[in-house]
């Protein structure tokens, strides 16, 4: 047999409804990610609205709402909503509000927070459930965040990759991104999951490897492992399963990391970015 190509399904089996009566959504790419229209998170959500929201979360992974005025407090009281809020290691929180972690780039930055793959804190022995991104300040150009939908990367996948990949289980370490230093000294050097995971709520699987700190698959030896890992990071990022998310000051993206991954765009010399982020806690992936 042949090469064999692959055509995204339209919608799947168990896909919840896209209909919505406190808001209207508008998907922004044929893989993932819609806006949505008529809803204002700072004025708090009722029941209805935060289950219409997490419904629409659970359809389009990525959700880009606009024109949002949030504070600190109102970021994080939206992030609880969600579940519990992580506490980055790595990168200090603000003061007042420790859960909200600052994505910063200075005008003369000579490193940004940008430029790999990844799904949120895939170091840690829980990974992220969801993120909610604030935009503060955004260039005048540039900046803009990619998101890959994993489940179509997988399903993308021939029966036999699949069934050699399905069962296998990776290394995530956080110490190919950040230096250990003594504080982190308790920090597991690195945590295992599963190569494939099935996401809690829709039972789809999903490729739950990633460039930033996926360190190597189990059971394999470096050159196999490191020749599949190359060949899954290039191929889960394929533009046929992404989006492209321009921001604007006040723009809000909620993502669900356990079936996307997300790149920050590193093509604004010269001009400051800041975002605020919290991050909810995730299940252990199975
Ligand atoms: C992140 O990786 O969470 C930040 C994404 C961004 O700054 O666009």
């Amino acid at each position: 047999m042949g090469s064999i190509d692959y055509l995204p399904p339209l919608r799947y089996e168990g896909q919840e409804t896209d209909d919505y009566a406190t808001f209207t959504v508008a998907p922004i790419s044929g893989a993932l990610g819609a806006e949505v229209h008529g809803l204002d998170v700072g004025s708090g959500l009722d029941r209805q609205q935060f289950a219409e929201l997490r419904r629409a979360l659970l359809n389009h992974m990525v959700l880009v709402l606009r024109d949002q005025d949030l504070d600190a407090g109102g970021l994080v009281a939206l992030g609880r909503t969600f579940g519990t809020l992580h506490i980055n290691p790595f990168v200090a929180g603000l003061a007042d509000h420790p859960e909200v972690m600052e994505v910063r780039s200075e005008e003369n930055a000579t490193a940004r927070f940008a430029g790999r793959w990844h799904s949120d804190i895939t170091w840690a022995e829980r990974p992220s459930l969801a993120s909610l991104l604030h935009a503060r300040i955004v260039p005048p150009f540039g900046g803009d965040t990619l998101f890959a939908n994993m489940v179509l990367a997988w399903e993308a996948l021939s029966p036999v990759m699949r069934r050699a990949l399905d069962g296998l289980k990776a290394e995530h370490t956080a110490f190919q991104g950040h230096d250990r230093d003594a504080s982190l000294a308790d920090a597991p050097e690195t945590v295992s999951h599963p190569l494939i995971r099935t996401h809690p709520v829709s039972g789809r699987k999903a490729l739950f490897v990633n460039e930033y700190f996926t360190r190597s698959i189990e059971g394999m030896t470096s050159d196999e492992s490191r020749s599949i890992l190359d060949f899954l990071f290039r191929h889960l990022v394929r533009p046929d399963f992404t989006c492209r998310v321009r921001w604007q000051p006040n723009t809000l993206v909620i993502w669900d990391n356990r079936c996307t991954q997300h790149y920050a765009t590193n093509d604004y010399p010269g001009a400051r970015r800041l975002m605020w982020r919290v991050t909810v806690e995730g299940d252990r992936p199975v």
